[in-house]
């Protein structure tokens, strides 16, 4: 099924460490002229490497893109980087309010919207990370703390109908456990984000991607249908021959 644009996002973590990011880097800019222009490829590499890595990516139509930022430009805060220093080192986007920082580092719904609209103010891309916990979904709870995640990061926020925020759906029990949600209930938790941003009445120009587990064997699963624009890949996509397979099923449903 063609769809106007598919997203494959490929979130690094700290997986790669400089040498190795590299040179996956270099190994992914010789074969990257094999996908089509439709399919948005962007990498989100540790912060160390993402400036040499956007060297080598963007000369061949490939996007970095910021793990995480901090909301303030400059300043006494020790160890952290802001949203304008990764906009200086080449990033287009940023990954905010994933659920590793979360959950790991205790970042509230109060910082996450912080830290999107520093993204925001630096005309960055941010990629909005909401999901629920295992917990919270055997409960009951998993659409209303979406709800919460978004209505929190997002209300009230004026921009214009061109300006694209990309959330992704990320279930936290499927992060990094091999246990991928299900392609219908992944449909149906996007078709639910999309009403609630459209309740939010934000002028903006949203995309729905899925993340959790995503590899080679699945994303097409995610891919055909209607409501998923694209997935945010995490250990998939920090090993080349799966992270090369995941881009060749996604050209090959673009060609379909
Ligand atoms: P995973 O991670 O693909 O390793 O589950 C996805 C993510 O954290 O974005």
């Amino acid at each position: 099924m063609k769809k106007k644009q598919i997203y494959i996002f490929a979130n690094w973590k700290m997986y790669l460490d400089y040498d190795e990011s590299n040179i996956f880097a270099n190994r992914f800019s010789n074969v990257v002229k094999e996908i089509s222009k439709e399919i948005n490829v962007v990498v989100f590499p540790e912060a160390l490497s993402l400036y040499t890595v956007g060297q080598v990516l963007g000369d061949v139509g490939v996007g970095v893109g910021a793990q995480n930022v901090y909301w303030l430009d400059k300043g006494g805060y020790t160890g952290e980087i802001s949203a304008k220093m990764y906009k200086d080192a080449g990033c287009k986007y940023s990954l905010v309010g994933h659920s590793e920082r979360r959950h790991i580092f205790n970042e509230t719904n109060q910082e996450v919207r912080k830290k999107l609209e520093a993204i925001l103010s630096k005309k960055m891309i941010p990629v909005l990370c909401v999901g629920e916990t295992a917990k919270e979904r055997k409960t009951g709870k998993a659409d209303k703390i979406i709800e919460i995640q978004l209505r929190s990061a997002l209300s009230g926020l004026t921009l214009n109908a061109k300006k694209e925020i990309i959330i992704a759906y990320e279930p936290v029990w499927a992060i990094g456990t091999g246990q991928a949600c299900d392609a219908d209930e992944a449909e149906r938790m996007h078709a639910l984000i999309a009403k609630i941003v459209k309740k939010m009445a934000i002028k903006a120009n949203f995309k729905i991607l899925y993340g959790g587990s995503v590899d080679s064997g699945n994303v097409s699963a995610y891919l055909i249908k209607k409501t998923i624009n694209g997935v945010l890949v995490g250990g998939a996509s920090a090993k080349f021959e799966s992270w090369y397979k995941i881009l060749k099923t996604a050209e090959k449903l673009n060609k379909k």
